[in-house]
């Protein structure tokens, strides 16, 4: 979603806001922008479009600001054109903005009654003029800015910057995160860290309702009530795990390779594998009383957490209630008393994913995350965290961070099995002795890449696929769907096999490939019974299993040849080829990989 940064510097700053905008790009825009204050008034520059468009602009025309703010825009009010771009200004005030004001147009009505002109169709307009019309009353910035933030409403982060003010930058936040950066003599913004990293790695974090005047000897900052408070400075790691796409064309493909090593780091995390044992951290509840797990996250991490519930129901015998985050929150389900609800995120900035968090708090739940950014709201709202280890994830479409995610819920899985003796020692050996061989057949499977290319070559000329899996397989294929049609922008549909002869089967034809994901578990027959089903329409099936291409009983277009595994490891691996056929189809399509058009990889608004 949108990026912020800010900077007060020594010279002029343009270019390294554009350096620090760079590093937000994974997170998915549509334009972007730079203001600076020139000379006592406020210059800037905006352009559709990739950074390269912006850094064109600023090529012909540079700005020589020392402090200044930009911004990558990922469009919600209004078409991603420039005029709607960011900064958002008039002669004494520019804003950048991450999120929704949810009362602009009520604000924007009365500014319009009251003479105010606006020039776009975004809801961050009214800050401006908001801010403008207190000062007109006579207000200084941070008066104006103060009575601002007062009247708005919604979840947002903001950085503003004032014409005459060459050592002023405001920061705000409500609702999206927002870092400030302390350099020597120089100070910072951004919306994480890894935009910071080039210039310090000294951060301070804004809490929620926080907002915080800058200046080049320091920041203070006031909470939501204007008490002056003291946020915490940490080092901020973002610097040395800053990555580049190695030999990879691209960082989808670097994150799918990097699978066995931050699957290794995760587990290694939660297994005494000298012991065979699994090591969880206190959730500060106890395993034998948990009356329901209650799980809620959106896209691939709900996705996770969907084989979670499979793996818990089974292993651990505990009731778990999923649901998709946007409607969780609205839904408002009654929760038993002692019961663990579960997020999961890679981001850890998640809206829905937040709200539902705060739901379930007001319900007396006990709450745990699954996280990966651990400085995140979401861990810090927590009560227990459970961090995957898969580093940072750039490429918008969710891959290592998935199969940490798996690989952190089938350790709660073994430690709540345990604790509630649904599992014995003797099965707990083997699960984690299954677990630990996880990272070396993906590594194997990895040698077997080339093989995909020529598939998805086939896949490329699809309009329609169909993904079909049954028991902890479904939800890979609800993934494989959702990474297909994210990068590739085929259409794709995930289903349950079972579900298909109830409406999906109407689809079926020689054009529609169906990858059927179905290792040889218990379930293997009841799915191969549904493939024979696609097959007697002619639908092209392509089996990701490890059962042999002749137990089919009908005609293959292709067979993916899966290791033979302990059923309860096998959706961390098939998770693997669901992944390598997406990307090579929308490589072979030329598509933008990692930042596919419309996406963003931190949702932070709902
Ligand atoms: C898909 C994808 C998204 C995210 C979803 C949740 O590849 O990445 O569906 O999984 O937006 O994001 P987090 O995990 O940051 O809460």
């Amino acid at each position: 979603m949108c990026g912020i940064v800010g900077i007060l510097g020594h010279k002029a700053v343009a270019g390294d806001l554009v350096d620090a905008l760079r590093r937000l790009e994974y997170r998915g825009y549509d334009s972007a922008g730079v203001a600076t204050v020139e000379n006592g008034h406020l210059e800037r520059r905006r352009a559709e479009g990739k950074l390269k468009n912006l850094e064109a602009r600023l090529h012909n025309e540079p700005l020589q600001g020392r402090a200044g703010i930009g911004h990558t825009r990922w469009a919600t009010h209004g078409r991603p054109t420039e005029n709607n771009a960011h900064p958002h200004m008039n002669e004494r005030v520019s804003v950048v903005h991450n999120g929704i004001i949810e009362n602009f147009g009520e604000l924007k009505k009365a500014l319009i009654a009251k003479g105010h002109r606006f020039e776009t169709d975004t809801d961050t307009e009214v800050v401006v003029h908001l801010i403008a019309d207190e000062m007109q009353k006579g207000c200084d910035a941070i008066e104006a800015t103060r009575r601002t933030l007062a009247s708005l409403r919604g979840a947002f982060a903001l950085a503003i910057i004032f014409a005459g003010e060459d050592d002023l930058m405001i920061a705000a936040r409500q609702g999206s995160p927002l870092a400030i950066g302390h350099g020597k003599g120089e100070m910072y913004l951004g919306s994480d860290a890894i935009a910071l990293a080039p210039f310090t790695d000294e951060i301070t974090y804004l809490e929620e309702g926080d907002w915080a005047v800058l200046r080049r000897k320091g920041a203070i900052i006031f909470d939501r009530s204007g008490k002056q408070v003291e946020r915490v400075r940490t080092k901020s790691v973002a610097t040395s795990l800053l990555v580049d796409k190695g030999n990879h064309r691209h960082f989808m493909a670097k994150e799918i390779h990097e699978q066995p090593e931050v699957i290794s780091h995760t587990l290694a995390n939660y297994l005494d594998l000298a012991e065979a044992r699994v090591s969880m951290p206190d959730l500060g509840i106890d395993p034998a009383g948990i009356r329901q797990v209650s799980i809620s996250a959106c896209g691939t991490a709900y996705y996770a957490g969907l084989v979670g519930k499979y793996w818990l129901e089974r292993y651990a015998r505990i009731p778990v209630e999923i649901d998709i985050a946007s409607e969780f929150r609205y839904r408002e389900p009654p929760l038993p008393a002692n019961g663990l609800a579960l997020f999961i995120s890679q981001s850890g900035e998640t809206a829905d994913t937040l709200a539902t968090l705060r739901y379930c708090k007001s319900q007396k739940q006990r709450v745990a995350s699954v996280v990966n950014v651990r400085t995140s709201t979401i861990a810090r709202e927590s009560d227990a965290v459970l961090p995957t280890l898969a580093g940072p994830e750039i490429g918008v479409a969710s891959t290592k961070a998935f199969t940490c995610q798996l690989s952190v819920l089938a350790c709660l899985t073994l430690a709540l099995g345990r604790a509630r003796g649904t599992i014995s020692s003797a099965q707990e050996e083997e699960l984690v002795h299954a677990l630990a061989e996880v990272p070396r057949h993906i590594a194997t499977l990895l040698r077997n890449e080339p093989s995909y290319e020529k598939l998805a070559h086939d896949l490329a000329k699809a309009k329609d696929v169909l993904y079909l899996g049954r028991g902890s397989s479904y939800p890979l294929a609800l993934e494989g769907a959702l990474k297909l049609k994210e990068i590739s922008y085929i259409h794709a549909e995930g289903y349950a096999a079972g579900e298909l002869k109830h409406g999906p089967i109407a689809l079926i034809d020689e054009n529609v490939p169906v990858i059927v994901v179905a290792p040889e578990d218990d379930l293997f027959e009841k799915t191969l019974s549904n493939m024979q089903e696609v097959a007697a329409r002619g639908g092209r099936i392509i089996l990701v299993s490890d059962a042999s291409p002749d137990r089919a009983g009908c005609e293959l277009e292709a067979h993916v040849a899966m290791p033979k595994v302990h059923p309860f490891t096998s959706p961390l691996l098939y998770a693997v080829p669901v992944q390598l056929l997406a990307y090579h189809t929308a490589v072979f399509m030329g598509t933008d990989v990692d930042q596919p058009r419309n996406l963003a990889k931190s949702v932070t608004v709902e």
